[in-house]
């Protein structure tokens, strides 16, 4: 949630930070701003909106070699322009950009600045007031560890100062920092993304480290003022990766690179036959005697599908939990529990306070993440890639994909059970490229519940777990309400909203479960509710809307979610949505 930048070098500050900006965009997108060194003055442009926005409101032939920048997911204080960043202290002398949340911001602003009149509803004027407070009476570097200790909650800070306008002070916990490094030029980022265009190295800042920038040089500090020095990270953010080439939406492009990133993953795990996860890492979940794995939102409903064939082939308990419901009572049962946690980003704030938790429990954890040096890679035991690339839509899709694949691998890997490998997933291959080659015939679907306020996505087992992404998806971009559910279940409540305004959607995925859900659409059409089967060859029937072809595994569930992520693209498409930045979301959210 929220991205921010500074920039010292010999390039256009103004530029950089823009472009940047527009590159993290995808962390939070309600206001946007920058402040600039121009002559002996910092002077800050910011506005609700888009920076596409900010860029027009900045005029062209302003220069400036230093500054800060910010895109924001409002936490405190509604979307306006008072409480878009950056934020200045009473006295003018700091400007700053802050990621995260203060917890005790009330406390503070009682505590230290009564007199002060605070401009903005937000907890990051307290930050910026508190260190122009502090410096009266000490040196800066004083003042920055002071303003550490008094803090509590989630900051990554990038701070400017009048009185020293050649630096920045950054200060972080709890939500990322990098430092990049590159051809006399420093940059600051919540994100190595941002860094593409020219920082050739970086750095990541651990918790309750600051740090000094001139151009340069970098000096990284521990809370006590203990000089750090952190190994530094080559960038290879690729720039094709983050193009949108020639598709309208990120989104689209995502999901019809799934194929690749299918092909990617099975590179990366399948050697010769064998699946190489490492060993060490098997036998400590083949040791366990119970697995719990944590995540959220489309990670979490990508999880549920990893106990759904551990517990069926592997006969193992996986407990499959919202990170966020377990912060604080995460009690594990079993006498030698393992954790795996599921982020596409790595940066998830639930699913990181998740992991503190169980690391002061002693528990070993395996992270499965699509990003590489981010929190979650680093505070794990063990890590294993989604080699999805980086996914710039909010709404997941190919990450949701290789989350269930690498699922695949790892149940396989711990089973030792190799032999249909590499035939499934040449099956899934085939039968996800088939869909997306022949994605029209979704339109038929489309074009029947775009206009519906409400819609449920129904299955069993696999098709169940499905639904319930499905559903997601739908809600994310379409903004249709919609609820995935057990179609057993329909008969124990959520029958009673059918009529025939409300449609409801079936994924099929075996012939077992088949004759179950057909006799429970049943149930709805003679409540005069529209229903769709979307369901694959072998059980297809006349007047089902859609069929697949077959995949004979667990992968399943795969070609059925891909056609509703296809659903939930056209649905927003045909409404007019900003698809790759529906509203009120974030992609990265670093927030609890
Ligand atoms: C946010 C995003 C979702 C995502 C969830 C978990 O809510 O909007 O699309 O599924 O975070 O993200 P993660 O990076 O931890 O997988």
């Amino acid at each position: 949630m929220c991205g921010l930048v500074g920039y010292i070098g010999k390039n256009n500050a103004k530029d950089i930070l823009l472009s940047s900006l527009e590159l993290l965009e995808y962390r939070g997108y309600d206001s946007s701003g920058i402040a600039i060194r121009i002559n002996d003055s910092i002077v800050t442009y910011k506005d609700i909106g888009r920076v596409s926005h900010l860029r027009s409101i900045i005029k062209n032939n302003i220069y400036s070699n230093i500054g800060i920048g910010h895109t924001r997911w409002a936490t405190h204080g509604s979307v306006n322009r008072i409480n878009a960043h950056p934020h200045s202290s009473f006295d003018g002398r700091f400007t700053l950009v802050h990621n995260g949340v203060i917890e005790n911001y009330l406390e503070l602003k009682m505590m230290y600045l009564s007199d002060v009149d605070f401009i903005s509803s937000t907890d990051s004027e307290v930050i910026v007031n508190l260190l122009s407070y502090f410096i009266r009476k000490c040196s800066i570097e004083e003042a920055l560890r002071k303003l550490i200790s008094v803090l509590k909650g989630s900051f990554a800070l990038v701070i400017f100062d009048r009185d020293n306008m050649d630096r920045l002070y950054v200060i972080k916990n709890k939500t990322p920092l990098l430092i990049g490094k590159g051809n006399d030029e420093i940059m600051v980022s919540s994100d190595a993304l941002a860094f593409i265009n020219s920082i050739d190295s970086y750095i990541c800042l651990d918790d309750m480290e600051y740090a000094i920038l001139c151009k340069n040089s970098v000096k990284v500090f521990d809370s006590r003022g203990n000089i750090i020095l952190h190994n530094e990270i080559k960038n290879d953010t690729n720039k094709e990766e983050i193009s949108k080439g020639d598709y309208p939406y990120y989104m689209l492009k995502e999901i019809e690179e799934i194929p690749s990133c299918i092909e990617r993953i099975r590179n990366k795990y399948i050697y010769e036959g064998c699946i190489t996860i490492d060993e060490s890492l098997l036998n400590e979940i083949r040791d366990s005697d119970i697995i719990y794995v944590a995540s959220c939102g489309t990670s979490y409903y990508a999880s549920l599908y990893f106990k759904y064939i551990m517990e069926k082939e592997y006969k193992k308990k996986v407990d499959v939990l919202i990170a966020s419901e377990y912060i604080y009572s995460f009690e594990a049962i079993g006498r030698n529990p393992f954790i795996i946690v599921v982020s596409q980003s790595g940066e998830t704030q639930d699913v990181i306070s998740f992991v503190s938790k169980c690391k002061e429990k002693g528990l070993r954890t395996l992270c499965i993440t699509n990003t590489r040096y981010s929190t979650l890679e680093r505070e794990c035991d063990y890590s294993l890639s989604l080699e999805a690339r980086k996914e710039v839509a909010v709404a997941s899709t190919k990450a949701y994909v290789n989350e269930v694949v690498l699922f695949y691998f790892l149940e396989k890997a711990i089973m030792n059970d190799i032999n249909r490998v590499v035939v499934d997933i040449d099956e899934l291959l085939i039968s996800v490229k088939d869909v997306i080659s022949r994605n029209k015939e979704i339109d038929n679907i489309v074009k029947q519940i775009v206009s519906k306020d409400h819609l449920y996505y129904v299955g069993r087992e696999l098709g169940y777990y499905g639904s319930l992404e499905a559903a997601l998806k739908l809600k994310e971009i379409s903004y249709i309400h919609a609820e995935g559910l057990s179609s057993s279940e329909l008969k124990h409540g959520s029958i009673a909203l059918i009529d025939s305004s409300f449609p409801t959607i079936a994924l099929i995925d075996n012939m077992i479960d088949e004759l179950l859900v057909r006799s429970n659409l049943q149930e709805i059409k003679s409540r005069d509710g529209m229903t769709f089967v979307i369901t694959y060859s072998p059980f297809y029937k006349d007047g089902d809307s859609l069929s697949l072809k077959l995949v004979d595994s667990s992968l399943r569930i795969i070609p059925l979610v891909v056609v509703s992520q296809y659903i939930a693209y056209k649905c927003a498409l045909l409404k007019g949505n900003d698809i790759d930045k529906p509203r009120n979301l974030a992609k990265s959210v670093t927030v609890l």
